[in-house]
């Protein structure tokens, strides 16, 4: 069977730094409870000229780069994101022209904060029907052009940024080893961004408040406490692991208390999770790919170990998967 594995990662954030102090002159708020209700201390914030394309563009690159790969032999882009520069054209299709992927396919795929691992699964997909051999799966969202700076429960959350990883066929069991993707939209009114049924058309003419993201923090917060860990689990066992095989953990960077209840379930040790959320805030549907970028460049992930990724997000929707770590199998799967 031909394995989807992760040969190149890459990741971009903005420089620009917002701190909690900042936030509580802007807001009722204090670094105190925002570190600790949400173990968030600082996030990133695109400038003007920043977008969720900018920064796919440098994750790309990136990616391509530590793969290997020239730009122009990858087959398809895939980009989760919710917070796209434009409804069309969609994110992918302006990286693609501006990495060069001349040959590439290019989607958006919306999943709210699961978006980079529905996009990891579909890519993978891709990989193991033979249909394609070289895949770029990216994660990116600016949630701070979609807050509203005077509402505290969420403008301390998000931050901005992009991670992409490189997909490649390879011949050994390597890569994507198993997925759990799920939605439960009858919760989706608890976490919601943009309004377009309130857009007249042909009916005549509204007014449309400036969208911006609203939720209802404790209904996601149980939610995401609930579907974190089982996802996890499901994803663990469909791979024919046990909790003990699970090398390092790479959850969604929500909220350090949905991470710690992750991390209980699966009874990890806090060594063999990955938290960032204390320097990025929820970056949504980037931060599974900067946290693979960072674990990796840190030495937390090495070839032969097993990753579980899992993330949670609006839909409501959830999505976990296990990778195990190399690409020995790649270049033979090339040769095929
Ligand atoms: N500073 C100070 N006080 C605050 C703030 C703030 N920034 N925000 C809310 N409060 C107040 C509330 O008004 C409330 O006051 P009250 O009791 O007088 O009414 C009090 O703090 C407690 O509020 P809760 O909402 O109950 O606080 P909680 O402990 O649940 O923490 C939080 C709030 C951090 C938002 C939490 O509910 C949470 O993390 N929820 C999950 C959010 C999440 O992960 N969203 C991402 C989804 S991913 C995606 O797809 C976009």
């Amino acid at each position: 069977m031909r394995h989807a594995a992760v040969t190149g990662w890459g990741m971009a954030v903005p420089e620009r730094v917002l701190t909690n102090q900042d936030l509580s002159q802007m807001v009722d708020t204090s670094d105190e409870w925002i570190v600790s209700r949400t173990g968030i201390r600082e996030r990133r914030v695109v400038e003007l000229d920043e977008t969720a394309t900018s920064m796919s563009v440098k994750a790309a690159l990136a990616a391509c780069d530590k793969a290997g790969i020239d730009p122009a032999t990858i087959d398809l882009i895939i980009v989760g994101t919710y917070t796209a520069d434009h409804q069309m054209p969609s994110v992918a299709s302006l990286v693609q022209s501006q990495i060069g992927a001349t040959r590439a396919g290019a989607f958006d795929l919306n999943a709210a904060c699961s978006g980079f691992v529905y996009a990891l699964a579909t890519g993978a997909q891709f990989i193991e029907s033979g249909l394609y051999s070289t895949v770029l799966v990216i994660g990116t969202d600016v949630a701070s052009r979609f807050l509203d700076y005077t509402d505290r429960s969420t403008c301390i959350l998000f931050g901005d940024g992009s991670g992409a990883v490189v997909l490649q066929a390879s011949t050994a069991e390597e890569g994507v080893l198993s997925l759990v993707l799920g939605s439960d939209g009858s919760a989706g009114h608890h976490l919601t961004l943009g309004d377009a049924t309130s857009l007249a058309g042909l009916n005549g003419t509204r007014t449309v408040d400036r969208a911006f993201m609203k939720m209802n923090g404790p209904e996601v917060f149980r939610f995401a406490v609930k579907v974190m860990g089982e996802a996890a689990a499901e994803a663990i066992i469909k791979a024919g692991l046990t909790f003990g095989d699970v090398d390092l953990l790479v959850p969604h960077q929500a909220n350090l208390r949905i991470i710690d209840s992750a991390a209980k379930r699966l009874e990890l040790p806090r060594d063999r999770v990955w938290v960032n959320v204390d320097r990025y805030g929820n970056t949504s549907s980037a931060s599974v790919p900067i946290s693979l970028v960072e674990a990796v460049d840190a030495g937390a992930i090495q070839d032969g170990m097993n990753v579980v990724i899992v993330g949670f997000g609006g839909g409501l929707t959830w999505a976990a998967g296990v990778l195990r770590w190399g690409s020995s199998g790649v270049a033979q799967a090339a040769r095929r």
